[in-house]
């Protein structure tokens, strides 16, 4: 039964979508939902998805996310977004969120994710050495999405042999088709979590789990339910959302041969080609609770009316970026939000950039040419995280070189 459209809600502001389930999250979906918000109000009401707000302006959305005392990420104000224990530091507000983002912030910094560089280039050399020969693989489910997976092992120094332990339940957790099984993976996947937490807290080492739990707030030591509310961000802010976006990227680059081949040709364009194709492909977006009765931008809103935010798609309006369909790795780089704007902006967002960047260029060192192995628009899936479903490529296996991580 679809829920009811709140009194305050004008007729003129309730626009047909579901982030979850509209066809036009089934593909190309940057095209289509930005269509949809150029041709809807700036902030609109849905019944999809429990009811909510969708804030379908770049500009608008860049405001209200620097707002937190108006816009509240703490589920007080939006108990549809609840969770137990809840995510840290992004399911609060400033002054305990600040002193939460504090302690893993230098793990995080441009310097910080430099010393991880050396990592990241090795096991993306691995990854793709894996496949190289046989000229072809799913790049979804071969390549992305044990990546992130197993450079979080690296960060939190887990044992290696629980790797395909790992990737196994995260697989089960992103891909499952029941939300049953999907929730049941996301438990054991906590429970994994909780039984690192345990140990670091005897024996800490100079990991990002032992930094994570061993910070103060206030004073005083974190309580059970926050360190393990940041552990599991930490965990899982990373996997599904590097994976979904390098799934575009590698997409969009086999389905552009010419694209590619300037990066093939001039790898340091890589670093601004990234910035590009991180804007055209927004991932993730996030919640916010309204905190009293006010009106903003126009619209009048109720304390505790819930806000959603699709940054997936906001580097796509023209408010904010010139002529935003052209992909340029030229552009002199854009606003977009991606990663967020506002004390939550995303703590992993240097980290993310490197990931993509080392592993294209990895990529470029060893395949001149590819292309996507399938016909049309790719399927894609819409929810908390946009992603293709599968990206099937091939290569030609006489021009790849394997092996040539420096
Ligand atoms: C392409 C990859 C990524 C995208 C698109 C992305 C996107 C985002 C966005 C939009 C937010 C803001 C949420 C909000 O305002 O409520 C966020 C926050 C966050 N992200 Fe990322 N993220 C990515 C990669 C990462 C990585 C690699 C990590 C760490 C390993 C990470 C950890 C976090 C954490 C901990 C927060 C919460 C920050 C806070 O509340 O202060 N993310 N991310």
């Amino acid at each position: 039964m679809k829920p009811v459209i709140p009194d305050h809600v004008p007729p003129e502001r309730v626009v047909d979508f579901d982030r979850f389930t509209s066809p036009v999250l089934q593909r190309c979906p940057h095209q289509g939902v930005s269509d949809l918000f150029r041709n809807s109000p700036d902030i609109f009401y849905t019944t999809g998805d429990r009811g909510h707000w969708v804030v379908g302006s770049a500009t608008v959305a860049r405001d209200m996310l620097r707002q937190p005392d108006k816009f509240s990420s703490d589920p007080v104000h939006n108990p549809a977004n609840a969770r137990k224990p809840p995510t840290l530091p992004n399911q609060c507000d400033p002054p305990l969120h600040t002193e939460l983002r504090r302690i893993i912030n230098p793990f995080f910094s441009p310097a910080g994710v430099q010393k991880m560089e050396q990592g990241i280039r090795q096991l993306a050399g691995e990854l793709i050495d894996g496949v190289l020969a046989r000229g072809h693989c799913e790049f979804v489910h071969e390549i992305a999405q044990r990546f992130p997976v197993e450079l979080f092992m690296r960060m939190a120094n887990a044992p290696l042999q629980d790797r395909e332990m790992l990737v196994a339940k995260v697989d089960r957790f992103t891909r499952a088709p029941d939300i049953q099984e999907r929730l049941a993976a996301l438990g054991e996947l906590g429970a994994y979590l909780h039984g690192m937490i345990v140990e670091r807290q005897h024996t800490p080492g100079d990991d990002l789990v032992s930094l994570a739990i061993h910070g103060t707030v206030q004073g005083r030591a974190l309580t059970e339910d926050e360190k393990q509310g940041m552990v599991n961000l930490l965990f899982l802010g990373g996997l599904d959302t590097v994976a979904a976006m390098l799934s575009f990227i590698m997409a969009y680059l086999g389905q552009h041969p010419a694209q590619y081949r300037r990066l093939v040709d001039n790898p340091p364009l890589i670093a601004n080609a990234i910035e590009e194709l991180m804007r055209v492909h927004g991932v993730a977006g996030m919640e916010r609770g309204v905190t009293a009765d006010m009106e903003y931008a126009g619209v009048q809103f109720k304390a505790k009316d819930r806000l959603v935010f699709l940054p997936h798609v906001y580097g796509l309006d023209a408010q904010m970026v010139e002529d935003p369909m052209r992909v340029d790795f030229d552009r002199p780089v854009s606003s977009h939000l991606v990663f967020g704007s506002g004390p939550h902006r995303c703590v992993g967002s240097h980290l993310a950039r490197l990931e993509m960047k080392v592993f294209i260029e990895e990529w470029v060192r060893r395949v001149p040419a590819f292309a996507v192995d399938a016909p049309g628009d790719l399927p894609t899936r819409g929810g908390l995280v946009w992603s293709p479903v599968a990206v099937p490529l091939v290569w030609p296996t006489d021009a790849a070189v394997a092996g040539s991580t420096p």
